[in-house]
């Protein structure tokens, strides 16, 4: 069927704006009488002490945001990589490994290089998918829908927040599985999940503020993220996002890395977006920045009301977000890394739903 644009000027913003409502429906499909059910038999994290994450692109950032989830929450140890690499690498699989595969698709030819590699290998093999019929679902134990909706922007941008409830879901089941959190625990995670598409609500009406950043950030050459933690991969998956669809050459690094090189890139003409809710490590960040301001450099900072008060004056602009729990940021601050990028590939004028030279669903190598 065909899929209109629904009144916005690209599928991208369509996708951007449907968020909230497509998050509801994971929700809705994961979330059962305030329990969390896995379809299927599901998957018990008891036999599990590994799992190893494998994805290209977008989705590969959604899995190292859920590396930090399953870490830090369920205490299970994470391997990350991008299926190109790890197919070939061979990698041994030790036995209690649950294998994750994550891709929108479910046909990207290395991702499902790197399944059949971890299949009679890992004691389970996974994956999160938007396509149910895909290939990466059929020859997976057990498969996790995303219920993105059909994405038809070549820029992921549903598909990765949805990856990222379902994988969040999947590792509070994993720290609920294993002894790591109490029922307190796991009722507080669930409200904070649910209490996304209301935050990310507020998050779209930020789309003016984004155009107005942005059409400075469309006279950069060089762009850099900053964000440390689990905001680490987002700034990845914001450089990502504008590289691909405004051809501004951007790069992400971890807050603390930036003194071991980027920061002689950094002088008035270099723009550093730092994504930083007010954390228990916002102020190391805040000292990230004063490092980058005392070197000319202009800092566009995306935080919440304490963040930005607690970053005082020098920055050069401000995204003001609401104030949500640690654990889901990374989710809600997807919002304005994507408005950023399409407002600025928009003040360009490039095709913004057809970037040159990149392809929905890469099927070959
Ligand atoms: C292509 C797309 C990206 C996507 C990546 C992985 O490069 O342009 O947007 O993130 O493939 O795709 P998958 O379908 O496996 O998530």
């Amino acid at each position: 069927a065909r899929v209109d644009k629904g009144g916005h000027k690209h599928y991208m913003a369509k996708e951007i704006a449907e968020q909230p409502s497509v998050l509801t429906n994971a929700l809705g499909f994961y979330i059962k009488d305030g329990r969390i059910e896995l379809p299927g038999a599901g998957i018990d994290f008891t036999k599990i002490d590994r799992l190893t994450m494998v994805a290209c692109g977008t989705a590969f950032y959604a899995c190292l945001t859920a590396k930090y989830w399953f870490e830090q929450i369920a205490r299970l140890p994470v391997d990350v990589d991008v299926a190109s690499e790890f197919r070939y690498r061979e990698p041994p699989i030790t036995p209690g490994t649950a294998a994750l595969f994550v891709s929108q698709s479910g046909e990207t030819a290395d991702t499902l290089a790197a399944l059949r590699y971890c299949a009679g290998k890992a004691d389970r093999i996974l994956s999160v998918v938007n396509v149910p019929e895909s290939s990466i679902a059929r020859e997976s134990d057990l498969a996790l829908p995303i219920l993105a909706g059909r994405e038809i922007g070549v820029a992921s941008t549903k598909a990765f927040t949805c990856q990222l409830i379902v994988l969040a879901l999947l590792a509070v089941k994993a720290a609920q599985d294993r002894g790591e959190m109490d029922a307190e625990g796991v009722a507080r995670a669930l409200e904070q999940l649910t209490a996304l598409p209301g935050l990310l609500n507020q998050a779209l009406a930020l789309g003016d503020r984004a155009a107005e950043v942005s059409r400075k950030l469309a006279e950069a050459r060089d762009i850099l993220f900053l964000g440390r933690g689990a905001m680490y991969p987002l700034a990845h998956e914001g450089a990502l996002k504008l590289k691909e669809i405004s051809y501004i050459h951007a790069e992400a690094y971890a807050s603390g890395e930036l003194k071991h090189g980027p920061i002689a890139l950094v002088d008035k003409h270099v723009p550093v977006i730092v994504m930083a809710p007010r954390d228990a490590l916002f102020e190391k960040t805040v000292s990230n920045m004063q490092e980058v301001m005392a070197r000319g450099g202009k800092v566009l900072l995306i935080t919440d009301a304490k963040g930005a008060d607690e970053a005082g004056d020098g920055v050069w602009d401000t995204i003001l977000m609401p104030e949500v729990a640690d654990f889901v940021a990374p989710i809600l601050y997807a919002v304005p890394a994507q408005l950023l990028a399409y407002h600025t590939a928009v003040a360009k004028g490039t095709d913004v739903d057809q970037p040159r030279n990149l392809a929905k669903s890469v099927t070959v190598e």
